[in-house]
């Protein structure tokens, strides 16, 4: 399962980054209204920091004006997928602009027939909402388990399974279990998943020991060493 972040802050895309893990980052008006300043250019920053898949939203709700909307946010960077609500004009703006080679993530998806509509629509990824659908006393996980077997039975289908709406580090272990092709984690998630008590302690006493070494200047040995061969 490859990770993006879902988020529109520039310090917490910066940081995970430099983690070597990151293939993308999704955003929602919600977010990017939350850090404020100018949208487009926040989304230009993002797809220059990751180069990788970075969802922008569209706000008009009718196709052809989700259609003009994907349109300009994919000439802002070739990195740009456009996302677009799983409504009856998000599937039309998607198959428009997918059928022009724009890449289209198809949002707010809580059951698997409306995955199925996505990839007729020739989506490039389909986000189905693992927390809100448990918010709801549904099973987020069951859902994202349903359209990969769904789409790992048609060869015709592409689309790949975002599962969005992590809540926490369960979360995401189970939607890779379920066949998830990508998780959006938010930056808190991500840190609880990176750190472990016992990676600490047991790093701690590595170099504990090594420092009761005499010469323990280990980039100073290796150099000698390769020097001498
Ligand atoms: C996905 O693209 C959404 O931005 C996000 O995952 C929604 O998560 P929430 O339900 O925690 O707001």
């Amino acid at each position: 399962m490859k990770f993006f972040i879902d988020t529109a802050n520039l310090d917490e895309i910066r940081e995970v980054h430099g983690w070597g893990i990151l293939a993308g980052v999704t955003t929602n008006p919600s977010l990017v209204a939350r850090e404020g300043g100018d949208f487009v250019e926040r989304i230009h920053q993002i797809c220059e920091i990751v180069k990788g898949h970075v969802s922008a939203e569209v706000l008009a709700q009718d196709v052809d004006g989700m259609e003009r909307e994907g349109r300009l946010w994919a000439r802002v960077s070739p990195c740009v997928v456009v996302k677009v609500p799983l409504t009856t004009a998000g599937l039309g703006a998607c198959k428009r602009l997918s059928a022009d080679g724009i890449k289209v993530n198809v949002t707010l998806c809580f059951q698997a027939g409306q995955a199925l509509f996505a990839a007729a629509a020739g989506a490039t990824y389909i986000s189905p909402f693992v927390g809100r659908v448990d918010d709801v006393t549904w099973d987020g996980n069951e859902l994202i388990r349903q359209i990969a077997e769904i789409y790992a039975l048609d060869a015709d289908i592409h689309t790949q399974v975002l599962a969005a709406s992590l809540r926490h580090p369960m979360h995401v272990i189970q939607a890779a279990l379920a066949g998830a092709h990508v998780g959006t984690v938010p930056y808190k998630v991500l840190k609880q998943m990176v750190g472990h008590p016992l990676t600490d302690k047991g790093n701690q006493m590595f170099l504990d020991d090594w420092k009761k070494v005499p010469d323990n200047d280990i980039g100073g040995q290796v150099a000698r060493w390769l020097a001498n061969r």
